[in-house]
């Protein structure tokens, strides 16, 4: 199964640095190939720019977000519809940055909702808890709870052939220098899987994927690789640096 390398750019480029990053990775990675599938996710007023230049490439660009609904009077908002016509590839969905600052929250399963039901875009749902959670012991029972809300909307039909990316972000280890103990994501990948198949117990999804993230970096990435329930990253910090998330893409 091929591993995801994303990098969440959030709003620390300006479209002029996105697109000097995205055409260096970009021109980086058409010569030497990664084994993984790699992805950006630049800012919303950079993604045309950043689609232009790294056409038919061999890194894959996606948004931070997406619009709880279809075109309408939604101000500030950006649509499906037209991330769809940038041919964006993935979408973030309910990001701990999007759920603390933006209530989110309550949008999370329309968003999903929405990617689901009118594109083919993949959607990397963003799951985690908080330090005063983890140190209640209530991990599990959080990522549960988002995991239900987040697919509350959607019928088991509704993911047939789809591939379904859930990304691990303890809130505790995003941006903090903390990365979560190897055994602990082992349990929380493993425990994500098992609710997620129970919850869907017997539908046709392609595939369900767990990415790890939470301050990874050229440092630590390989004790997560060596994890056979990690199946890619979502890297914030790291990833605005070229040469510290290329060699996280080649060597993962
Ligand atoms: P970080 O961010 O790698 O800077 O901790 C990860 C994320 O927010 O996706």
């Amino acid at each position: 199964m091929k591993k995801i390398i994303a990098g969440n750019w959030k709003m620390n480029l300006d479209c002029k640095n996105s697109l000097i990053l995205a055409d260096k990775l970009n021109k980086i990675l058409n010569i030497k190939k990664s084994r993984n599938e790699v992805i950006i996710f630049p800012d919303f007023s950079s993604l045309f720019l950043v689609s232009q230049a790294i056409k038919d490439g061999q890194i894959k660009f996606g948004s931070q977000d997406v619009a709880h609904k279809g075109l309408g009077a939604y101000t500030g908002e950006v649509s499906l519809e037209s991330l769809k016509q940038l041919n964006c590839k993935y979408i973030l969905i309910g990001h701990s940055e999007r759920r603390q600052y933006f209530a989110d929250n309550d949008l999370v399963a329309d968003k999903l909702f929405n990617v689901i039901k009118n594109s083919k875009i993949k959607p990397i749902l963003c799951i985690g808890e908080s330090l005063a959670q983890r140190k209640k012991g209530e991990t599990f029972k959080i990522l549960e709870k988002q995991l239900k809300e987040a697919f509350s909307k959607l019928k088991t039909k509704d993911l047939e052939n789809r591939n379904i990316v859930i990304a691990y972000e303890p809130i505790w280890a995003i941006g903090t220098g903390l990365v979560a103990e190897v055994e602990d994501v082992v349990k929380a990948h493993k425990k994500i899987k098992e609710i997620f198949s129970k919850m869907f117990r017997g539908s046709k999804i392609k595939q369900v994927k767990v990415l790890y993230g939470g301050s990874v970096n050229v440092d630590n990435f390989l004790n997560l690789q060596k994890l056979q329930e990690v199946d890619g990253l979502l890297i914030g910090g790291a990833s605005l640096k070229a040469g510290d998330f290329l060699d996280i893409a080649y060597n993962f």
